[in-house]
C-alpha cells in the first residue's frame, strides 16, 4: 500500500522519515518524537485526532504489510518505537477514560463470561446495522464497506499477535477461532478474501489499504486499539476480551449487513462474507467467551479486568463509529473524509 497523505505535523514528518533509510535518521525522527510529545488532549480529542490516529496507523502498519518503497527495517527503529510509545500512551489512557470496566464479584471464568454477556447485550446507541438493512442507499453501503476495509482486509491479524502470548486451553481456543478467520487454510475462504470479494462485487477497490486516505480518525481508532492490544503482551487479556466482544456482537449486525446488500439486489458474491459470519460467529462467541476467556482467567485470574477492558473498548469504539456515520448521513453528507487543501487529490 502507499504511504497515506499526512493529516498534521506528526504524520507529515513520519511520511518524510519513511522516505529515508533508517541509517539516515537523526533530525527528522527526533523532530517526530518532539511533535508527538506535543500532541495532547482529553480522551475524546485523542480518539478523534486525525493526525494522532493516522500516525499510529502508519507506525502499526510497519508491523503488518508495510508500505510500498518504505524500508522494512523501520519496523524496529528505536526512534520510531519511541514515537509509537508516546502515541500509544495517549491512546491507552484515552481508552481507559472512555470505558467503565464492570466490577466483578470474583475473578472466575463464570463471572467473566457473565460480565461479557452483560457488556455485549447492553443497548449502546443507534443501530448502524438496522439503518443499513432498511434505509441505506447504494452509495451509503459502499461508504460503510470502505470504512470497514481498513480492518476486514487484515481481518484477524491483530488478535493473532496474542497466540504466542497465551498458553494451554486459551491458546487452543484462540487458534480454533483464528483458523476459521483464516479460512481453515483455504485462501478463498479467508475472511479477508471474502471481504475483498464483497468489495469487488460492489465495484470498490479491494486492494489492501486502498482507502486509508478516505477514512476518518474514528475508523482508524477501531483498528489502532486492536493493534495496541495485540502488540503488547501485557495487554493479552484485552486482546482476548476484544475478540470475545467482537464475536459476541457479530451475528445480528452481520445478518443485517447481508440483508442490506440483498435489498439492493446483490447476490452471494457480495453477501458471502456477512452470511459466513452469521454462521461462524454463533459458534465463535461460545468458544471465545467460555473456552478462550474462561481458560485464560482460570490460568491468570489477575487478567479478568483487562479482558473486560478489551471488550468494553470494542463496544465503545463501535458505538463512536456508528454515531459518526449515522450523524453524517442524517446531515445529508458523507461519513468519509472529504478533500481539503492540505491533502487534495488523495481524499474523495
Ligand atoms: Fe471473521
Ligand atoms: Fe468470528
Amino acid at each position: 500500500m502507499r504511504v497515506p497523505q499526512p493529516r498534521g505535523a506528526v504524520s507529515d514528518t513520519l511520511r518524510r522519515v519513511f522516505a529515508r533509510k533508517p541509517h539516515e535518521i537523526g533530525a527528522l525522527s527526533e523532530r517526530t518524537a518532539e511533535l508527538a510529545a506535543g500532541l495532547d488532549g482529553d480522551g475524546d480529542a485523542v480518539l478523534s485526532s486525525e493526525d494522532l490516529q493516522l500516525s499510529l496507523s502508519m507506525l502499526y502498519e510497519l508491523h503488518y504489510r508495510g508500505f510500498d518503497g518504505v524500508d522494512p527495517a523501520w519496523e524496529w527503529s528505536p526512534e520510531l518505537l519511541a514515537v509509537r510509545r508516546v502515541l500509544e500512551r495517549l491512546l491507552e489512557s484515552a481508552l481507559r477514560a472512555a470505558v467503565t470496566v464492570p466490577d466483578l464479584p470474583a475473578s472466575t471464568p463464570s463471572a467473566v463470561a457473565a460480565a461479557l454477556t452483560d457488556l455485549t447485550s447492553a443497548e449502546t446507541g443507534p443501530s448502524l446495522s438496522a439503518f443499513l438493512a432498511r434505509h441505506a442507499t447504494a452509495d451509503q453501503v459502499r461508504e460503510f464497506l470502505i470504512h470497514r476495509s481498513i480492518y476486514h482486509l487484515k481481518e484477524a491479524d491483530p488478535h493473532t499477535w496474542a497466540i504466542p502470548r497465551v498458553a494451554g486451553r486459551a491458546k487452543a481456543a484462540l487458534v480454533e477461532v483464528q483458523t476459521d478467520e483464516y479460512g481453515g487454510g483455504c485462501v478463498e475462504r479467508m475472511h479477508a478474501a471474502l471481504f475483498a470479494r464483497t468489495l469487488r462485487a460492489l465495484d470498490v477497490d479491494d486492494s489492501y489499504g486502498a482507502h486509508m486516505d478516505r477514512v476518518p480518525a474514528v475508523t482508524l481508532a477501531t483498528v489502532n486499539a486492536m493493534s495496541l492490544f495485540g502488540l503488547h503482551r501485557r495487554l493479552r487479556g484485552a486482546t482476548l476480551g476484544h475478540l470475545a466482544a467482537f464475536e459476541m456482537t457479530s451475528t445480528v449486525p452481520n445478518r443485517r449487513y447481508g440483508n442490506a446488500l440483498r435489498r439492493l439486489g446483490h447476490g452471494p458474491d457480495a453477501t458471502l462474507f456477512f452470511d459466513e459470519h452469521v454462521e461462524a460467529d454463533a459458534v465463535h462467541e461460545q468458544i471465545a467467551a467460555h473456552d478462550m476467556c474462561g481458560a485464560l482467567i482460570e490460568e491468570e485470574p489477575h487478567l479478568a479486568a483487562d479482558v473486560l477492558f478489551g471488550a468494553a473498548v470494542a463496544i465503545d469504539l463501535e458505538r463512536r463509529f456508528a454515531e459518526h456515520v449515522l450523524a453524517a448521513w442524517s446531515a445529508g453528507t458523507t461519513s468519509l473524509r472529504t478533500a481539503r487543501p492540505a491533502d487534495a487529490g488523495s481524499a474523495a
